[in-house]
């Protein structure tokens, strides 16, 4: 399609779905249910309730806000927003940090939900029905070490994304959410049922909500907020491109609240179908790769109908990773499809092979090319840091700077223009005062330069 000629959302309800699949991903399941439960239990999640409801949902109002008033892929829009408010286009690296941020998540995202499809096909067919401990890690090691089994699982995930979005707005990403979406929350609402059933249930609601004020340090302070960032698919340009296809008559506020209780909703409900499985079967939660591909095989094998339920529960990680990684992609394939002679297919595919050439070397950090350390460690290390320290928090807090001092107030009120006149003060004194500080103060803490 030609620029300017824009896709809209055909309803509201497209549009939440969407943004909804965006933020709920990987990093609700297997990321916020560990943090919470080591870094203060109740605690933590009060917190981080602070964070989306006090930080996130303004970022996530902002960065809306001006895709919507920009109407163009993340760069040019932020370019044309700045100058119609008499500001100059170098404003525009939000948009250009936020493309290229987002594509690089894309690529190492895509080797993860790679390794979570190849463990949806072997626990349905019955490779890890009789999984110990030792086996379990043994059959992550396996794959892990062979290079040509990540790559092939992280193309197998990339023509998914690829396939939907070079569908289009109505065409490919609205019909995915619209059918996945509701395939997420009726296997997570089963998964939890099942699991407070036969699980222990008590251990994990202890583990989760009982605050133990005592945990909460300096560091999980920043990683809540961190958390509450990546959760919310903040800073990285998905938000501001989805906000580009909003029609005029959604409110956007009521929106960006809704969008943040449903990922938290989901991030919370994924601790309870995790956690009760874990304590009845007397292993010890552990972190991100560990729990999700060692300790919860080891729960299925033991389990009754555990076949079905582990299949199950890899298949909500596919989904939701879908729904992400859709998100990823649509930013640079927007932007090429308006500014070069592609077509949407052809953006997409040019976009997606892109990413997937990229993950290699997130796919090889794992075999290969471990040894090969720089920086902050491995391929993957270095590329996750840029983005999830560097390029997230930062892109968050220039557009808060952005909509909060660069951009007229007049714009933003006409984008907001279904709240009170006090609500928009509100939020206008979130995004210039509190949301700069404490994004500066995450960035500082995540790029090393300052220590709690
Ligand atoms: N929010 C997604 C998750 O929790 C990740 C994501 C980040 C997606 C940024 C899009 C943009 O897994």
């Amino acid at each position: 399609m030609a620029a300017g000629a824009h896709e809209n959302w055909s309803s509201r309800a497209a549009f939440i779905f969407a943004a909804v699949g965006s933020a709920v991903g990987l990093g609700n399941i297997w990321k916020f249910p560990y943090e919470a439960g080591e870094g203060g239990g109740g605690a933590f999640v009060l917190l981080y309730l602070i964070f989306v409801f006090g930080i996130g949902v303004p970022v996530m109002i902002a960065e809306l806000a001006l895709g919507r008033r920009g109407q163009l892929s993340p760069p040019n829009a932020v370019a044309k927003v700045a100058s119609e408010s008499g500001r100059p286009h170098a404003w525009g690296l939000i948009g250009w940090a936020g493309i290229i941020g987002a594509f690089i998540v894309l690529s190492f995202y895509s080797v993860i939900a790679g390794i979570t499809m190849s463990y949806m096909a072997n626990t349905l067919t019955g490779a890890l029905a009789n999984v110990d401990a030792a086996a379990s890690s043994e059959h992550f090691g396996e794959l892990a070490s062979s290079p040509w089994a990540l790559i092939g699982w992280s193309a197998a995930f990339s023509l998914i994304t690829v396939f939907v979005v070079a569908r289009g707005i109505h065409g490919g990403l609205e019909k995915a959410v619209t059918l996945l979406m509701p395939i997420l929350f009726v296997l997570l609402a089963g998964l939890v049922v099942y699991s407070l059933t036969i699980g222990d249930a008590s251990a994990a609601l202890e583990f989760l909500f009982r605050p133990k004020w005592e945990d909460l340090t300096g560091d999980t302070v920043v990683q809540a907020l961190g958390q509450a960032f990546f959760s919310l698919s903040l800073g990285l340009g998905t938000m501001l491109v989805y906000g580009s296809y909003i029609p005029r008559d959604v409110s956007i506020p009521r929106s960006a609240i809704i969008i943040a209780a449903a990922d938290t909703g989901v991030a919370l409900l994924a601790g309870l179908a995790i956690f009760p499985i874990v304590f009845q079967y007397g292993m010890e939660p552990a972190q991100s790769f560990g729990l999700v591909f060692n300790v919860l095989p080891v729960a299925f094998a033991q389990m009754p109908g555990g076949i079905i339920v582990g299949t199950g529960f890899f298949l909500l990680l596919v989904v939701a990773a879908v729904t992400s990684s859709i998100s990823l992609l649509e930013p640079m394939a927007a932007f090429l499809e308006e500014k070069t002679a592609f077509t949407r297919r052809s953006a997409a595919v040019t976009a997606g092979v892109g990413a997937f050439v990229l993950g290699i070397g997130s796919a090889l950090s794992f075999n290969a090319w471990s040894d090969v350390k720089f920086l902050k460690g491995t391929v993957l290390d270095n590329l996750d840091f840029l983005t999830n320290n560097l390029i997230m928090p930062l892109g968050g807090l220039f557009i808060a700077v952005m909509m909060g001092w660069a951009v007229k107030r007049e714009f933003s009120r006409d984008e907001l223009h279904s709240i009170t006149n006090g609500q928009f003060a509100l939020w206008r004194f979130m995004v210039r005062y509190v949301c700069p500080v404490a994004l500066t103060l995450i960035f500082l803490a995540f790029a090393g330069v300052i220590n709690f």
